[in-house]
């Protein structure tokens, strides 16, 4: 996996967020087993609620396509999509995650314009509950 192609390719969705209440621009590269990549940036809305993460617009992207086997995901963020500091996915993205992903083996990647961090979910969502919970 080229992560720096990864990263590269969050930057250039990062361009493309719909962030007029935040001003703060994300954008996420979604790597599936077979080397396709979905990007995705985050798409806010007026009445707050509705709001969609970077990280979830290329999830829901990807599996609206039919796909289920995911690597590694990259993301990037910062104001008016000025990257400055890491942009952690939040928790409700890193449970769509979990939903699609081995924790033990999905990365994911962030990158503050300088240094890359790539962490392996389950760091990022220990002890996560998911649909084998259901089955006990
Ligand atoms: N945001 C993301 O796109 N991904 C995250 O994981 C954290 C937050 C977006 C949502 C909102 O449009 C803006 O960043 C500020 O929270």
């Amino acid at each position: 996996m080229d992560k720096e192609y990864l990263v590269q390719r969050a930057v250039e969705a990062m361009k493309m967020a719909y962030a007029p209440y935040s001003n703060y621009f994300v954008g996420a590269a979604l790597l599936t087993k077979e080397g396709k990549i979905y990007t995705g940036c985050n798409i806010e809305s007026s009445t707050y609620t509705p709001t969609n993460c970077a990280e979830r617009t290329a999830f829901f992207k990807a599996v609206s396509e039919g796909e289920r086997n995911f690597e590694a995901i990259a993301i990037v963020g910062g104001p008016k999509g000025d990257i400055r500091g890491f942009a952690a996915p939040c928790g409700v993205c890193r449970q769509v995650m979990a939903e699609f992903c081995d924790v033990k083996t999905f990365d994911v990647i962030i990158y503050d314009g300088k240094e890359m961090k790539s962490m392996k979910l389950e760091e990022l969502l220990p002890l996560s509950f998911g649909m084998a919970d259901l089955q006990k």
